[in-house]
């Protein structure tokens, strides 16, 4: 088990509240330089093609200024493969993009269209970046994405962190038992989406799982406590629960 979780931090929503009103102020990279100081591995940031939260502006800034590694969430179209490919992050996660949405609703159909793809995972692949498919915790979904070269998966939390009771541990137990076939895949794996102090720990208790990408949560706590508190706290949660887990196993 590698003991050390890494912590990628999504900086979206601080982008979010500052477009609310067009100025500069909450700026995310200043974010992202405190989210370094608060014990973040990498910073996460999502381009979207509405640019509703971060701007082509942002990721330009983050790859001058941040000393961490970037992790550029992208749909897979020609217009973010372009900007990949000019910026050149230490990775991409592809992931499903629907106008509509309020967030990134469901994992990307790799097993349906992996034709599409394709060319994506290779092209950044070759240009160094490495790339995750962001998925549902479904066998399928996992299969599929190692038949097309990805090195990296990012199993989707949002129904897990929306459940409650029974049905949570159902959820639970469906990212595990995913985490554990990325491994016999060889495929690196990561989580996120919707992960709070509440639901982290089980996660983080997966010992297949080696980076967790938490964003809103983060920022909304933000607001009660500050930005390097929430993650401070994130962090403590998540190694606690990475070593209790690793205790339990060696006991
Ligand atoms: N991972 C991926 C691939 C995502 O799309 C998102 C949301 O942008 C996150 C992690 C972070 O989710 P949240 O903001 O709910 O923590």
């Amino acid at each position: 088990m590698r003991r050390h979780l890494r912590l990628g931090v999504n900086i979206d929503h601080v982008a979010t509240v500052r477009n609310a009103r067009g100025g500069r102020h909450p700026d995310p990279v200043r974010a992202a330089r405190l989210a370094a100081q608060a014990g973040a591995d990498g910073i996460t940031a999502h381009l979207r093609e509405d640019r509703r939260h971060i701007a082509d502006d942002d990721i330009e800034r983050l790859m001058r200024d941040l000393q961490l590694p970037l992790n550029l969430e992208m749909a897979a179209t020609d217009e973010m493969l372009a900007i990949a490919l000019k910026h050149t992050p230490h990775a991409a996660c592809l992931v499903p993009e629907k106008r509509t949405e309020v967030t990134t609703e469901g994992g990307l159909d790799v097993a349906g269209g992996h034709n599409h793809l394709v060319p994506y995972v290779k092209r950044l692949g070759d240009a160094g970046i490495r790339v995750s498919l962001f998925i549902d915790p479904d066998r399928r979904q996992l299969d599929a994405a190692k038949a097309i070269g990805a090195p990296v998966v990012e199993l989707h939390a949002g129904a897990y962190c929306e459940a409650h009771g029974a049905a949570r541990d159902v959820e639970l137990s469906r990212l595990e038992k995913a985490a554990a076939h990325a491994a016999a895949l060889g495929l690196e794996c990561h989580a996120g989406h919707g992960l709070s102090f509440e639901t982290v720990g089980p996660v983080a208790a997966i010992a297949t799982v080696v980076e967790l990408n938490i964003g809103h949560f983060l920022v909304g706590e933000a607001i009660f406590g500050g930005l390097d508190q929430a993650i401070r706290r994130m962090r403590a949660l998540m190694d606690k629960a990475r070593a209790d887990a690793a205790g339990e196993r060696s006991a």
